[in-house]
């Protein structure tokens, strides 16, 4: 069973959520308002969901959120490392930061997330970046609030460090400020014990580790008695839900009990691993009428040389059987997946692999990646087979061949009347909402702000390659 967090340190840090805010208090009395915090995320909904914790934490200790990191007196950024990319992002916004800092000394940095939970960054940090203040990984989150006190309190130029993984505890009941009303992200489990061999993910975010059901029945509970009625379990391979637990469960009953919770309508769920992918996990699916007929199901690559030595345990051959199991069992389903190119082994021939399973599935969307060297990862020793253009080329190939697909599958909609959960003002035209339909597709229209949050019946009237065009039907 995964070890769960004790009572007693959970009271300890919300002893310190109160100590902050006693500091809030006395800064309000000279400032007449609270101190600012602003944070920013990088990488997937793990981590979305992560500084809806951090904000929780400084909700409770009063602070107040501003989106500029100039007019804040605490900044968080919440990080990933699972691209080289989304690290020189936060290098690069560390260096803003240190001018700001040099007008602002007062001011608080905070580091945390999947980068800094690898040692070589967070020495670099500490060496070239000695204006952040406080630097904690993936498995200190629920410290947040002693180590900004402490960060707070100290009179030194010293950055506050945490990043020790040797617990990997489930926290429970950390304060949680939510983004959305109407949908919400549920983590259902944490790590990741697959090992795919160009992956940071497992390093970063240790072994898998179940919640217990029945605290993320009682949290989705909560969430619809205030008024949520999508629901996304998330965990990085949640076909792998419960195999650490002594409870008789796994994803597929898991699902089936959200399923029966009164006031939800929609549930989506992310990730699938292909090789996990059960028989009895598509029947769930198929048989929950609240599960949304989407599925996100990463292939990463379509030579079962590549699959091999990303040791992805499954061929092109068994993932095209699964998908055909999943198509027959789930009609109209969408399907959405991951690809990686320019794998250091992949060859031309081999990326042609890839472009004959996107044209046989015909996926609704992909997320594709150009391969990125990860430090500390079995792949990194790998010598390239292309060079970079061949690879950048070859990149290319495949989004022209997707949005082919992706136009043709939006085409297939116009004309149909959806349900829409309306997730807010579209951000291209302050005239139109947006929400997405079961499958997620984005769809535009036009409507007015009081239906946010609602569900509203929409005519499709147009198709672009990644969103759809839409008029409310009365
Ligand atoms: N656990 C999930 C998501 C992991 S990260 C899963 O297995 O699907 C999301 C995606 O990032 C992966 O699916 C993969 O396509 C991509 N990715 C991971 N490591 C990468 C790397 N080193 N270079 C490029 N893309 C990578
Ligand atoms: Fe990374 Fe593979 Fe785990 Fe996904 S399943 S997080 S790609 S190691
Ligand atoms: Fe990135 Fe960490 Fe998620 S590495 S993709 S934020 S689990």
């Amino acid at each position: 069973m995964a070890e769960h967090i004790k009572k007693e340190e959970i009271e300890l840090q919300r002893s310190f959520i109160y100590k902050i805010k006693e500091i809030n208090a006395r800064y309000t009395n000279i400032n007449g308002h609270p101190m600012k915090a602003n944070t920013e995320t990088y990488g997937c909904q793990q981590n979305e969901n992560d500084t809806e914790r951090i904000r929780g934490m400084l909700k409770e200790a009063g602070f107040d959120f501003c989106d500029d990191a100039n007019d804040a007196d605490v900044v968080v950024y919440n990080t990933c490392a699972v691209r080289e990319n989304a690290e020189q992002k936060v290098f690069g916004r560390l260096g803003i930061l240190k001018h700001i800092k040099e007008s602002r000394p007062d001011m608080l940095i905070g580091i945390c997330g999947c980068m800094v939970q690898q040692e070589h960054i967070t020495e670099q940090i500490k060496k070239v970046h000695n204006h952040v203040d406080l630097i904690f990984g993936t498995h200190a989150l629920y410290k947040f609030p002693e180590l900004l006190y402490n960060a707070m309190v100290k009179n030194n130029k010293k950055s506050i460090v945490d990043i020790t993984d040797s617990d990997g505890a489930i926290a429970e009941e950390i304060p949680i400020l939510r983004d959305y009303s109407q949908k919400a992200w549920v983590s259902v489990m944490y790590g990741c014990n697959n090992f795919c061999s160009y992956c940071i993910v497992p390093y970063v975010r240790g072994r898998e580790r179940s919640r217990d059901s029945k605290d993320i029945i009682a949290e989705i509970e909560n969430l619809v008695a205030n008024g949520c009625t999508e629901i996304s379990l998330l965990g990085q391979n949640v076909n792998s839900y419960g195999k650490d637990l002594e409870e008789n469960i796994n994803f597929a009953k898991l699902l089936r009990m959200v399923n029966d919770i009164k006031g939800v309508e929609r549930i989506r769920f992310m990730t699938s691993h292909p090789k996990d992918l059960s028989d009895e996990l598509i029947d769930a699916m198929a048989e929950c009428e609240k599960v949304c007929k989407q599925l996100h199901l990463p292939v990463q690559a379509g030579s079962n040389k590549v699959l091999s030595d990303m040791n992805r345990k499954y061929t092109k051959e068994d993932y095209l059987e699964k998908i055909k199991k999943v198509k027959e069992k789930i009609p109209n389903i969408s399907l959405s997946t991951d690809i990686i190119v320019g794998f250091p082994t992949e060859t031309n021939e081999d990326f042609l692999e890839t472009i004959d399973v996107l044209k046989k599935v015909e996926y609704d969307n992909i997320f594709s990646f150009i391969y990125s060297r990860r430090e500390g990862t079995p792949a990194a020793k790998l010598d390239f087979v292309l060079s970079e253009e061949e690879i950048h080329n070859n990149f290319n190939k495949l989004l022209e061949v997707q949005n082919e697909i992706s136009k043709r599958k939006n085409d297939e909609y116009v004309g149909r009347i959806e349900k829409v959960l309306v997730d807010g003002v579209s951000k291209n035209n302050e005239n139109t909402l947006s929400g997405r339909l079961e499958s997620s597709k984005v769809v535009n229209f036009v409507g007015s702000e009081d239906l946010v949050g609602k569900y509203v019946d929409v005519r499709i009237t147009e198709a672009h390659t990644w969103s759809l065009n839409g008029e409310i039907v009365k």
